[in-house]
């Protein structure tokens, strides 16, 4: 099976290494004809891996799509290679958040099969060429738009066999709610308060996490998804835990000055709110705080 994978930030590399011993190519946003990455895994050990560089006869022959960009970069990125992907080719998306496969759809009108794959796993770019592990997890996927094809069983066989901890589910609509609970809990918070993912595990984070969650519950429950909050709220000291060292994705993009995944994490959840009346000032708050940071910086 060809895989494209496109991105080569940490966690495009990261599903990369995971995927190195198979027909892999990476397209990057530049083209980067560089071919080899240093990979350092959660123990320290270093090593190198060899892959190739996609083009536009890769997107073409692609069996399947790994897109590991950021949610706001998603639909732009599939928008510039979608006059080459085969229709029937499957799109897996590993962004963080929610919203993204309604703007695919919308703004697209992609037909292909798109599936979820939520990842709690941490990584961090130290270079262009260097990326280190930093936090174990699990990865879940499941089809969220499109029907199955004949690829489906060949791409899980391969992830299963490749991905640590990885899990086809059919109940991928309320998995994708629990990640965005824990983003929702974790990513605004760590950025806004510059602190690594274990030191909200401290006893002042509870109540907004706990109010965050609150909030998210009642939303997810007019838009048809039950979730338990002790059960969330146990996942999400979960991941903190054994993130503990991981810098969030949000607060790497707050440090560097980039764009944020707010729009589709807290922002979400406090828009969803807004269209059901529901109020959410706990998602708000942390929404207005990340986009009062990111325009002062
Ligand atoms: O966005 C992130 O950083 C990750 O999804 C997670 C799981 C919060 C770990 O840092």
């Amino acid at each position: 099976m060809k895989i494209l994978i496109v991105g080569r930030g940490a966690m495009g590399l990261l599903f990369s290494h995971y995927l190195i011993d198979h027909d892999i190519s990476i397209k990057s946003r530049t083209n980067s004809t560089s071919t080899t990455f240093s990979f350092t895994n959660i123990n320290g050990l270093s090593k190198q891996c060899h892959f190739n560089s996609a083009f536009d006869t890769e997107t073409s022959n692609a069996d399947c799509i790994i897109c590991c960009v950021k949610s706001y970069d998603v639909s732009t990125v599939i928008a510039k290679i979608a006059p080459y992907i085969n229709n029937q080719c499957p799109i897996v998306l590993t962004n963080n958040g929610m919203g993204v496969i309604e703007q695919l759809q919308q703004k697209l009108n992609i037909t292909n099969p798109i599936y979820a794959l939520l990842t709690t796993m941490g990584a961090k770019r130290l270079s262009p060429n260097h990326i280190i592990h930093t936090g174990i997890g699990k990865n879940q996927m499941g089809l969220v738009s499109g029907s199955a094809n004949e690829v489906q069983e060949d791409l899980i066989n391969i992830l299963k066999s490749s991905i640590p901890s990885f899990t086809y589910s059919e109940q991928i609509v309320t998995l994708q709610w629990q990640k965005l609970a824990i983003n929702c809990a974790i990513n605004a918070l760590s950025a806004i308060n510059d602190i690594n993912n274990g030191e909200l595990s401290n006893l002042n984070y509870k109540s907004t996490i706990e109010d965050v969650i609150r909030e998210l519950i009642i939303v997810a429950e007019h838009e048809g998804v039950p979730l338990n909050f002790d059960n969330l709220i146990c996942t999400i000291y979960d991941v903190i835990d054994k993130t503990a060292n991981n810098s969030s994705s949000m607060r790497e993009d707050v440090l560097k000055k980039q764009d944020t995944e707010i729009d589709f994490i807290n922002g979400f959840i406090y828009r969803l709110g807004q269209k059901h009346k529901i109020a959410t000032p706990t998602n708000a708050k942390l929404y207005k705080q990340i986009i009062d940071l990111t325009n002062s910086i």
